[in-house]
């Protein structure tokens, strides 16, 4: 399985933190934010990683990250998206990286207490498809959120005004190869982007989507409360534990 890590994107919401500065290189308590998504992936036995990112500071990666070798990667890639089309358009520039492998994506805003061990097993155990991990979160209207009925997830909107669940999708996403065949017959939503809700929502359509519930805490890194949160998590319990 390969790991992918979206960077992309403008980071408005943090500016003027982001005015001179991609959002994932800022610091999250004692490492850059990018450190954390590329760790969940080599906790979980994922070595091959592409790197997708963007705007004006891309080079400042590659003098951070190298070759990725004090992660203890076999490879790390990069990638440029141009503009901020959306997460699914930044994850169509994997196409290439895959070579026709399952990838495992993660956002590169989103940090974990613990890890993803189970639910790759879990995933490679199903054999194709897509699944997804959810949290249970205060106020999931910021989040794309899971109507479910029983074990089956009916559909997840975007951000909605009446959240149909407590649950948050969170920025962890595995997917078969189909995946850039769907992102390709995507259209952009209101806000002009290619909306990994609308990849989720073909897999469900398809009945190839599966969930498990993320264990330990999750956060995004996003706004500026929620890096706020995550510096504190992190300084409490750590991030990315393996027990
Ligand atoms: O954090 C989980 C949430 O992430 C999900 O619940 C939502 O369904 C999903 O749409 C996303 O929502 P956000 O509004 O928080 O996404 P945001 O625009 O902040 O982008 C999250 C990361 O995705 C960002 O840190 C980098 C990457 N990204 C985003 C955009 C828009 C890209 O690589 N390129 C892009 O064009």
């Amino acid at each position: 399985m390969r790991g992918v890590v979206l960077a992309g994107g403008l980071g408005t919401r943090l500016y003027p933190l982001t005015k001179v500065t991609n959002k994932h290189l800022l610091p999250v308590y004692n490492k850059p934010m990018i450190y954390y998504p590329i760790e969940t992936l080599t906790n979980a036995g994922i070595e091959d990683i592409l790197v997708v990112t963007g705007g004006n500071n891309a080079g400042d990666f590659l003098r951070l990250l190298g070759n990725g070798k004090a992660f203890g990667l076999k490879r790390l890639h990069y990638a440029y998206q141009e503009g901020e089309g959306g997460i699914a358009e930044a994850l169509g520039l994997a196409e290439a990286f895959a070579e026709g492998h399952p990838i495992c994506v993660v956002l590169g805003d989103n940090i974990i207490e613990k890890n993803i061990v189970k639910a790759v097993e879990e995933y490679l155990q199903q054999g194709s498809g897509a699944r997804i991990l959810l949290k249970e979160v205060e106020d999931p209207r910021r989040f794309g959120v899971p109507e479910i009925d029983g074990e089956r997830i009916v559909r997840i909107e975007e951000k909605p005004g009446h959240p149909k669940s407590n649950y948050a999708v969170t920025g962890i996403y595995m997917y078969d190869a189909r995946v850039f065949d769907i992102i390709k017959g995507l259209s952009p939503s209101e806000r002009g982007e290619l909306e990994i809700t609308d990849v989720n929502n073909a897999y469900i359509e398809m009945s190839e989507m599966q969930w498990s519930v993320l264990d330990g805490w999750w956060t995004d890194a996003g706004t500026i409360d929620s890096l706020l949160n995550a510096c504190n998590l992190v300084a409490k319990t750590g991030a990315n534990n393996l027990d």
